[in-house]
This record gives structure tokens, sequence and C-alpha cells, in this order.
């Protein structure tokens, strides 16, 4: 299940369901960890191949050799000792096959699979006849795939054919209003039967964090503080040094001095607007304000920092 309901994670569960309905390749795009695969297999769910099988690939665990074998299958006694198999190609007969961390394939390995792909159909290793292959492909990647084409290190052929769709799944830092429901979801998946719930502090410490390893490393962090904490609830304490502490000098900041409470919200206003990356719509659906006060907000900010709007 995808959680989400920021407005990105709401565009891009319309574009997997549109895209599922097609048989068209798609380049799955995005940091590490922020939920590619899950996105894959959400549009094979999607698909008419759902009944069919989900079969995944990591390009980048396996060398040239081995890999071919793997995607494309081997005959029986290709080498002394070496058992016939299926490759991951004709395993997906009927569904759909993913190719994960696809910016690492060998320059060899991306021709190979560029056939592979024109003709759909398959060749084993050592094998002398050709099958056809009925699979559809998703491929996913955490570098930028048009970069690495233009750097010469992914083939221009074999990039248009597989990037024909593209969808990016977007960093967690920018949606983070979708971290309440996300560790609601990810505390329910690792509680195994324990009652388990997160503090209102320990819910700020997490939605301030940057999450440069995104949702998978939000879920380690969850399932490290359910391992060690004691108690039905998730507290700043249980969490990582490392993930709290923008957290704990934001609250060391606060309040200044005699600051008002509107100074204050001015101030986490525009905190909160920085974190949008400007983007005033999303400040104003995170803090649940209307356009209007949001820009009240600012302007007395304005005003606060030129020094004449200090004691409204
Ligand atoms: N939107 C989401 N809703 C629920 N769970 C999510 C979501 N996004 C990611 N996850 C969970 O986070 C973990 C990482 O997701 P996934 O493996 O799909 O990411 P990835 O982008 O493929 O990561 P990597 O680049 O490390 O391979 C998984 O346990 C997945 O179930
Ligand atoms: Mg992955």
């Amino acid at each position: 299940m995808i959680v989400g309901q920021s407005s990105v994670m709401q565009k891009l569960r319309a574009d997997i369901a549109s895209v599922g309905a097609t048989d068209f390749t798609v380049l799955v795009e995005g940091e590490s960890g922020v939920g590619k695969e899950l996105v894959a297999y959400g549009i094979h769910h999607a698909s008419p191949r759902r009944r069919g099988p989900f079969v995944a690939v990591n390009c980048a665990a396996l060398v040239e050799t081995l890999l071919e074998a793997e995607l494309f299958g081997i005959e029986e006694r290709t080498a002394t000792g070496v058992r016939g198999r299926r490759g991951k190609f004709e395993l997906a007969e009927g569904g759909t096959l993913f190719l994960d961390e696809v910016a690492d394939l060998s320059v060899g390995a991306q021709a190979k699979l560029l056939r592979v792909l024109q003709d759909m159909s398959v060749e084993r290793v050592g094998g002398e006849s050709v099958r056809a292959v009925n699979t559809r492909v998703i491929a996913a990647t955490n570098r930028r795939l048009s970069e690495q084409m233009r750097a010469r290190q992914f083939r221009e052929d074999l990039y248009y054919r597989i990037s024909g769709v593209e969808l990016e799944v977007p960093p967690l830092r920018a949606r983070r209003e979708d971290i309440p429901l996300l560790t609601e979801h990810l505390l329910n998946r690792h509680r195994h039967g324990r009652e388990i719930g997160v503090s209102a502090a320990a819910l700020d410490a997490l939605m301030a964090f940057d999450w440069p390893g995104n949702v998978r490393q939000l879920e380690r962090v969850l399932e490290r503080a359910i391992a060690l904490g004691p108690g039905a609830t998730v507290e700043v304490s249980d969490l990582p040094i490392a993930v709290t502490r923008g957290y704990r000098d934001l609250l060391e900041e606060l309040p200044r001095g005699t600051e008002t409470l509107r100074a204050w919200s001015s101030r986490y206003v525009r905190v909160v607007l920085d974190r949008c990356e400007g983007n005033k719509r999303r400040a104003c659906d995170q803090l649940d304000i209307s356009y209007h006060t949001l820009r009240a907000y600012l302007a007395f900010a304005q005003g606060a920092s030129r020094g004449d709007a200090q004691t409204s």
C-alpha cells in the first residue's frame, strides 16, 4: 500500500493508475529509499498483468557474466556442472519484470538488454534458439539516467527505449505532511502485536528532519525505536540523536526573549514556507491556513525584520 496524502503523492497515485492501464515500459526515478519498488509494484498491480508474476532483478548486484544468465537464462551443460535454468525474462512471462538500479548495467549488458527489448525475445546463454517473451519492463534508478546518458555512461538508444514514461518519486523532505501517516503505517508494520503510538514531540522531530535516506530510513528509525523503547509510546529520546538534533536546536531557539505569539508564528510560517521550497500553496496546506492568512504572516515577518511591528 502506498501511503501519502500530499498533493505530490496523490498525483503519483493517479499516474500509477493511468500508466498501469497501458503496457508501456516505465522508468521510475527517485533518491534511494523513496519507494521506487513500491511504485513499480503499484503499476504492476494496476495493470492487466496483475495476476501474472512480478519479478525483480537488482542490476547492481551481479557482475556482467552472471547477470546475463540471470536475465536471459542458461542452457544445461553450457559448462561442466552447469544446470539449465530460465532467466528472469522468462520467469516474468505474462507479468512484469522490474529492473532495479538499471544505471549500473555494464555497457555490454546494456547492448544485450536493448536487443531483447527490441525483439521481445531472449536467447539463453549457451543456447541456440530464441524464445519470444511477453513481459512488461519497469526500470528504476536513483541516479538521473538522462545525465548518465549525456555523460555517455548509459546508451542513448536504451535510454529512449526504457524512458517512454518517466515517474519521479519525490524525496520525503518534499512531502513532510505525509510523515504522520507514514509513521503510523510503519509502526503498525513493525509493532508485532504490541500497542504502540508516537508522542506529539517525537512526531514533530520526525517532521523536522531532512531524511536523506527517505522512507526506508524512517522505517529503520521506527523499527529501532520499537525494539529499544520500553513503553507504548515512541518518545523523542527513543530516536537517534542525528535525527532529533535539528528539532532540539529549534526548541532551544524558541521562544526568543519576549517574543509574542504572533511574532513566533510568523517566524514559524517562514520556516514552513522555506521547507516547501517557497511554494505558498503547499505551505498553506501544511499549515492548514488560508492564502490570505499566510500573506498576513509574511507581511508581519517583513515588518518585524524592519523593526516596526514589534508591538503589534
Ligand atoms: N509511500 C509509502 N507508503 C508506505 N511504505 C512506503 C512508502 N514508500 C516507501 N515505503 C517503504 O519504505 C521502504 C523502502 O521502499 P522501496 O524499497 O520501495 O524504496 P526504493 O526507492 O526502491 O529504495 P532503494 O533505492 O533503497 O532501492 C519499503 O519498506 C517500503 O515498503
Ligand atoms: Mg529499491
